[in-house]
């Protein structure tokens, strides 16, 4: 069932967070809605401005909508992830979204909440909250690259002064995650102090975490042994941290970056064994079964397994 985020954030707020997954096509929708059930989790379905136009919107809302039927007992959310002003105000009209992230975050603090206050007017119109964000994550988001010296953490009295000006419903933080594969090198990490003085500037209103992906290091080096040149040594979040981030009001843990490198490892890996093979199934079988392993593994760490009747039961009232 397809839910207002702002529903799986009241349910979650200050006990887990809801994955918040990237998909782009048929396979990863599949992996992502049995992973999803097996491990009994309530999620957020990312689209991005990328996937929107990869084949075609109308292609991946067909198969969202296919997916609600055939797993009715799903609990979810669809949100457009690091969306322009047109983009949002698309998918607003479009009815099909529950809600939209408008970033504004390389632009100035005055021109970030004048775009989100627009934003924010028009989703409310139709029912929709907004993720808005405010500070610079390192890494590449949509076709902008920060780098590690520009990224800067989000000052926790200016996310006080944004929230009330804006008048978002959510915020994207920069707690020293960064996007992408090549994370930061040496001791990335969450900063739980910049998460907590946050908090403690808006308590109660939801976090959200981006560049949440930790880059296992044997999904690199298997790549790599199948033919894959990745830089080594890259370190993403320790998945042992999504748990006491979300105690701290993190209810939204953007993952992509992991989601490629199964399927990157998967094709390399089938293919390698495989020469003779030209077949798309047969590595698209194995994906998909990989990649419901790997969401399953992650809504444990994000304690968002097992949540799924309770959390229906709070949608359902
Ligand atoms: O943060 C960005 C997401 O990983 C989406 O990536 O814009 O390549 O679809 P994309
Ligand atoms: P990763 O690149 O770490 O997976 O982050 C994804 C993300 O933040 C999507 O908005
Ligand atoms: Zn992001």
């Amino acid at each position: 069932m397809i839910v207002p985020t702002r529903v799986l954030f009241e349910h979650a707020y200050g006990k887990y967070a809801l994955g918040a997954y990237n998909i782009n096509n048929l396979e990863q929708t599949m992996g992502l809605f049995e992973g999803s059930m097996e491990s009994q989790a309530p999620f957020i379905i990312q689209i991005s401005k990328g996937a929107r136009s990869y084949t075609d919107k109308s292609m991946l809302e067909a198969i969202i909508r296919a997916a609600d039927q055939k797993w009715p007992d799903s609990l979810f959310a669809v949100h457009l992830d690091h969306g322009d002003e047109q983009t949002c105000y698309e998918c607003i009209e479009s009815g099909f979204y529950s809600s939209v992230m408008i970033d504004a975050s390389h632009d100035p603090f005055e021109e970030n909440v004048a775009i989100t206050k627009r934003v924010v007017e028009a989703a409310h119109a139709k029912g929709l909250s907004v993720e808005a964000e405010l500070g610079m994550l390192g890494g590449v988001e949509e076709d902008i690259a920060v780098d590690e010296k520009n990224a800067c953490l989000t000052d926790p009295i200016e996310a006080k002064d944004f929230v009330a000006q804006s008048g978002c419903d959510s915020l994207a933080c920069a707690i020293g995650t960064s996007h992408g594969a090549y994370k930061f090198s040496g001791g990335q990490g969450i900063h739980f102090d910049r998460v907590t003085a946050i908090q403690s500037q808006l308590p109660g209103f939801p976090l959200v975490m981006h560049g949440s992906s930790s880059v296992p290091a044997d999904e690199v080096s298997r790549i790599n042994a199948a033919g894959g040149k990745l830089k080594e040594g890259a370190k993403g979040v320790d998945p042992e941290q999504y748990l006491p981030a979300a105690k701290l009001g993190v209810c939204k843990v953007n993952i992509d970056t992991d989601g490629r490198l199964v399927w990157c490892r998967v094709h390399r890996e089938s293919f390698n064994a495989n020469p003779e093979n030209f077949d798309l199934r047969p590595p698209g079988k194995i994906f998909m079964a990989e990649y419901a392993k790997f969401i399953a593994s992650r809504n444990r760490y994000l304690g968002s397994a097992g949540q799924l009747a309770d959390a229906f039961a709070h949608a359902s009232r």
